[in-house]
C-alpha cells in the first residue's frame, strides 16, 4: 500500500479576496504535493476558509448582507484564484461546514469533559458602539482601533482552555532536535523565549460578544472563538469526531502544517496543546515561511509599476512564470519582496533564456540535422560524462529541498543544469560536426544527450510548472512511461529513435520598460487616483445620455472583416433579433473567442458604413493597456436586457 503523506496550508480568513501573498503557501503546498504523487505516496492536501469571527461579522454588517452570504463570494474567489493557479487540493474545509462545526462542538464537549476547559471571565478593553472586546496591545492612542472612541474595562463570561498545564511538554517537544517539530529553527527559540518562558496564559475559546461562530453545546449564548474553530480544520476535514469523512486513521497525523510566520505560534504551541490534551497523536512538522512584502512598508500597495493581482499576472505571464518566480525567489524562513520588474527579469533570464532556448535550440537541430528523428547509431564519449554526473545527482538534491520548502535552492540547481546544458552544446559545436558525415554518430549522441537532459529537468520541475513540463515532454518526444518522477533519474530514457516535434515558444521574453508602462496604464498609482478625472469631453444634458438605448447582446458569430486590420463583424442576438454591428477591435481579440458572449451596446446609434458593411450600432469596450477589451456580462444576463 501506498505511503500516505498529508500537508496542508492555513485556512485562509474570507474578509477581504485573495491575494498574492495568500498564493506563496498554497503553491509551495501544491508543488510539494504533487511531488509526493509523482513519487506514488497516497497525498492528502488541504486547503480552505476561516469564516467565523467579529471582522467578518461587522463587514457583513456594513453591506447590509448576512455573514454567510457575504463569505460566499468571497470563497468562491478564492476557489477561483486556486483554479487558475493549478492548486490541486484535495479537500477544501469550509469553517462553516456541518461536519466542522460537528467536530468543534464535540470537541469542545470532551475537553469540558475531561477538565482542560473551564468557566471563567474574559477581561479587556471594551468598546460599547462597536459591540467589541480589544486586547491592550490592539489599541490605538489608547483608544478603539475600529472607530477611534473611548473604551473601557469590562469582563463577560468565557470558557478557557488549560493552555499553561502544556508549557513543559510544549517546551520539550520544541527542543526535540530529532523531531524537528518547527522549521525554521530560528522560530523554536522565539517560541520558547517569547512565549514559554514568561508563562503561557490560558487561552479564551468562546466568547458571548461575537456570535458569528460555532455555537457551544452546553452553554447557550457562547460560541467558540477563533483559534479552537480553526486549528481543528485540519481533522475535521479527515472525520475525526464526525460522520462525513473517514479518512483520520489513514492520514493523521499531518506530515506538513504549511504557514507564513505570524501564525506559528497557534501552530505550535495551541494546536500541539489542543491534540496533547485530546490524546492525539501530534503532527509531525510545522514550517513557518516568511512573508512577501510589497512597497516600504511591507503592506500591498498599488505602488507604480508594481501591480501585484495574481489573476492578472497570470493572465499575461503564464501561470506556471508566476508559480516559477514566487517559489524561486523566496528563500525559506525570510521574507521576500515582490516586484514585477523582478519577475520579468526572472522570466526571461531564467524562463525564456535559459531554459526556452536551451528546448527550442535542441529541437530545433534535432529536427535541422535529422528530420526530426535520431538515428540509433550514436556515438558517446567520456566528455558527456560531466552533464550526466550532474543529472544523476538531481533528483536526490530536488526533492531534498522541496519537502523542506527550500524550493530556491531545489530550483537553482536545477537551472545550473540547464546552464551545464547550454555549455555542452557550445562544447560541442553540433553545427559543425553537422558538417562532417562521419561525425553524424557523434551528432546524435550530442543531441540525444540534450534531449534526454531536457526530459530529465522537465520532470523535477513539473511540480513547479505543471503545465510547462507535458509542452516540453511532447517536443521531445517523451512517453509517459519516461516522465515518471523514477525515470528522472535514469540515463538515457529516451527511445534511441525518438522523434521530435517543434512546439510553441513556452516563455516569450518580456520587454520589461515596455511591460512596465503597460502595467502603470493599466493600473494608475494610487496618488495619481486622487487627482480631478480630466475630463474627455465637455459637460452635457442628462437627456443626452437617457437618449441613448443600451443592452445586453449575446454574439452568435464574429469573423475578421476583410482587409481591415481593424474591424470585427458580429451577428449579435438583441433579444428581439439578430443585427450586424461592426467593432474596431480586432487587434485585441481572436473572433472565434468572443463567440458566445454577452456584451454591453448602444443599440440606437444611425446606422453607419465602413469598410462598405452597416452597422447597427456600437459594442462598449473598456481601455485596457495600450488597447480594449470589450465589457462582458455573465451568461444569466438576457440578450435585450436594459442597461441603466
Ligand atoms: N485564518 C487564519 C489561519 C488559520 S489556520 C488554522 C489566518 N488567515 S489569513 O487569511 O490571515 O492567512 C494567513 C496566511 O496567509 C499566512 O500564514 C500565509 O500562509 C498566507 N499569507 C497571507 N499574506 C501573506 C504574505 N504577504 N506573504 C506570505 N504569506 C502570506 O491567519
Amino acid at each position: 500500500m501506498a505511503e500516505k503523506f498529508y500537508i496542508t496550508t492555513p485556512i485562509y480568513y474570507p474578509s477581504g479576496n485573495p491575494h498574492i501573498g495568500h498564493c506563496y503557501s498554497t503553491l509551495a503546498c501544491d508543488a510539494i504535493a504533487r511531488m509526493k504523487r509523482m513519487q506514488g505516496y497516497d497525498v492528502m492536501f488541504s486547503t480552505g476558509t476561516d469564516e467565523h469571527g467579529q471582522k467578518i461579522e461587522k463587514k457583513a454588517i456594513e453591506l447590509g448582507t448576512t455573514p454567510k452570504a457575504y463569505v460566499d463570494d468571497i470563497v468562491a474567489n478564492f476557489k477561483k484564484l486556486w483554479g487558475t493557479l493549478g492548486i490541486q487540493y484535495d479537500r477544501f474545509v469550509r469553517t462553516t461546514d456541518d461536519y466542522h462545526i460537528k467536530t468543534v462542538q464535540n470537541m469542545f464537549e470532551k475537553l469540558y469533559n475531561d477538565g482542560y476547559i473551564y468557566k471563567s471571565e474574559y477581561k479587556g478593553k471594551y468598546c460599547t458602539p462597536c459591540e467589541s472586546f480589544w486586547t491592550e496591545s490592539q489599541l490605538v492612542d489608547g483608544k478603539c482601533p475600529d472607530c477611534g472612541r473611548e473604551v473601557t474595562e469590562a469582563s463577560e463570561e468565557a470558557y478557557f482552555f488549560k493552555l499553561s498545564e502544556f508549557a513543559p511538554r510544549l517546551k520539550e517537544l520544541l527542543l526535540d532536535e530529532e523531531k524537528n517539530f518547527l522549521e525554521p529553527k530560528s522560530r523554536v527559540n522565539e517560541m520558547i523565549n517569547n512565549f514559554i518562558e514568561p508563562g503561557l496564559q490560558d487561552l479564551c475559546v468562546s466568547r458571548t460578544s461575537v456570535k458569528w461562530g460555532i455555537p457551544v453545546t452546553i452553554d447557550e449564548g457562547h460560541y467558540i472563538y477563533v483559534w479552537m474553530d480553526a486549528l481543528t480544520n485540519y481533522i475535521s476535514l479527515l472525520g475525526f469526531m464526525n460522520d462525513t469523512y473517514d479518512d483520520y486513521e489513514k492520514y493523521w497525523p499531518a506530515d506538513m502544517h504549511v504557514m507564513a510566520k505570524e501564525i506559528v505560534r497557534f501552530h505550535s504551541l495551541i494546536w500541539p496543546a489542543f491534540l496533547m490534551a485530546l490524546g492525539e497523536p501530534l503532527p509531525k512538522k510545522v514550517y513557518g515561511h516568511g512573508w512577501i512584502t510589497f512597497g516600504d512598508g511591507g503592506k500591498m500597495s498599488k505602488s507604480k509599476g508594481n501591480v501585484v493581482d495574481p489573476f492578472v499576472l497570470c493572465e499575461r505571464y503564464g501561470v506556471d512564470a508566476l508559480r516559477y518566480h514566487l517559489l524561486r525567489e523566496m528563500v525559506f524562513g525570510s521574507d521576500c519582496p515582490y516586484s514585477n520588474e523582478q519577475m520579468f527579469a526572472r522570466i526571461n533570464s531564467d524562463l525564456a533564456n535559459d531554459l526556452g532556448n536551451l528546448v527550442s535550440r535542441t529541437v530545433a537541430m534535432a529536427i535541422k540535422y535529422f528530420d526530426g528523428t535520431l538515428p540509433v547509431d550514436k556515438e558517446f564519449n567520456d566528455s558527456d560524462n560531466d552533464l550526466l554526473e550532474q543529472l544523476d545527482a538531481l533528483p536526490e538534491f530536488v526533492s531534498g529541498t522541496f519537502e523542506t520548502m527550500r524550493f530556491s535552492e531545489g530550483l537553482a540547481k536545477i537551472f545550473s543544469v540547464i546552464a551545464r546544458a547550454n555549455k555542452y552544446i557550445d562544447e560541442n559545436e553540433p553545427w559543425k560536426l553537422a558538417k562532417d558525415e562521419s561525425a553524424k554518430p557523434r551528432l546524435a549522441a550530442v543531441l540525444y544527450n540534450l534531449l534526454d537532459a531536457i526530459r530529465r529537468v522537465a520532470i523535477l520541475m513539473e511540480p513547479v510548472m505543471p503545465h510547462t513540463s507535458p509542452k516540453i515532454f511532447e517536443q521531445i518526444g517523451a512517453d509517459e512511461a519516461v516522465t515518471t518522477w523514477d525515470s528522472a533519474s535514469v540515463r538515457h530514457g529516451l527511445a534511441a529513435d525518438v522523434t521530435v516535434t517543434k512546439g510553441e515558444v513556452l516563455f516569450p521574453r518580456i520587454d520589461i520598460e515596455k511591460e512596465i508602462e503597460e502595467l502603470n496604464k493599466m493600473f494608475p498609482a494610487e496618488e495619481e487616483k486622487g487627482k480631478d478625472l480630466e475630463p474627455l469631453k465637455p459637460l452635457t444634458k442628462f437627456d443626452n445620455f437617457a437618449a441613448l438605448d443600451l443592452r445586453a447582446v449575446k454574439v452568435i458569430s464574429c469573423e475578421k472583416v476583410e482587409k481591415s486590420d481593424k474591424l470585427l463583424k458580429f451577428k449579435v442576438d438583441d433579444g428581439f433579433g439578430e443585427r450586424q454591428v461592426l467593432s474596431g477591435i480586432a487587434k485585441y481579440y481572436k473572433p472565434e473567442d468572443l463567440v458566445g458572449k454577452t456584451l454591453g451596446m448602444i443599440v440606437n446609434l444611425e446606422p453607419r458604413k465602413m469598410m462598405g458593411l452597416e452597422s447597427n450600432g456600437m459594442i462598449l469596450s473598456v481601455r485596457y493597456g495600450d488597447g480594449y477589451r470589450v465589457i462582458e456580462f455573465d451568461d444569466s444576463v438576457e440578450a435585450g436586457a436594459d442597461i441603466s
